[in-house]
């Protein structure tokens, strides 16, 4: 795993922006792996004033969501595909028709994740995963558990995490209690993995995740068998860890 320390979070947004913009001028129809949350809209922004300048190009690019909520329209403000137009996809030459996530409001739930996973897998699999990290250790939306979930799921959202969801809604009772996640192995699968923290109450769960027992209880400790991943990481959320 390569650690590189950013100054604060947009020192680790302009470093991770560098990786993806890297992944799409070496490979430009590569396939992208997208993640929502407070952690990478930094990212994005950064990657848009490339665009802007002349310096990226997204037309060939492809790409697939971690997670989406059950139950909420793409319009719904607080859907992530509403979340990915609004930082990303509506600001740059991506082709909509090659963004995808799960369709939360897809009738049967056992079909929806299947034919997520036959995306990705027609895709060819994802070149470079943008992640960020739960206070729980959650990845996607993979929850702590007894055992790492494979393929895409829906899954029962814990307590903590709608705790830290209801920021971005008017109630609690309106955060969705379930959503769909890419699971595990289609994770692990990804060519490369990106993983952006930021701040310090993100320390205690990085220094577990990367440095402490592989275990489903801390899903995120599971990007410690794969071996190309990289941790760009402000200051704040690597000050419990050496390097
Ligand atoms: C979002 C996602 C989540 C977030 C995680 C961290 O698509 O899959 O796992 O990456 O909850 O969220 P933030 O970045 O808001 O701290």
């Amino acid at each position: 795993m390569k650690i590189y320390k950013a100054k604060d979070y947009n020192d680790m947004s302009r470093k991770a922006a560098n990786i993806v913009s890297a992944q799409i001028i070496m490979k430009p129809n590569c396939v992208l792996g997208l993640a929502t949350g407070s952690s990478p809209i930094g990212t994005y922004e950064q990657l848009v004033q490339w665009y802007e300048k002349g310096d990226l190009d997204f037309s060939e690019v492809t790409s697939v969501n971690l997670d989406e909520y059950k139950g909420l329209t793409e319009e719904n403000d607080q859907s992530y595909r509403y979340f990915m137009e609004k930082y990303l996809f509506s600001k740059v030459n991506i082709n909509k028709d090659q963004t995808f996530l799960p369709n939360g409001m897809a009738e049967d739930e056992q079909k929806e994740c299947e034919k997520y996973d036959a995306l990705i897998h027609s895709l060819g699999g994802i070149d470079l995963q943008l992640l960020g990290i739960g206070h729980n250790g959650h990845i996607g939306f993979n929850e702590p558990d007894q055992a790492f979930e494979k393929q895409t799921h829906c899954v029962a959202l814990q307590e903590s995490t709608i705790q830290a969801n209801k920021r971005f809604f008017s109630s609690i009772d309106e955060v969705p209690k379930y959503a769909y996640t890419m699971g595990i192995k289609t994770i692990m699968q990804s060519k490369k993995i990106l993983v952006i923290v930021s701040g310090e109450e993100k320390a205690e769960i990085v220094k577990k995740a990367f440095f402490g027992p592989v275990t489903p209880s801390v899903p995120a400790s599971i990007l410690q068998m794969h071996n190309d991943v990289i941790l760009v990481g402000d200051e704040a959320a690597l000050s419990k860890i050496d390097i």
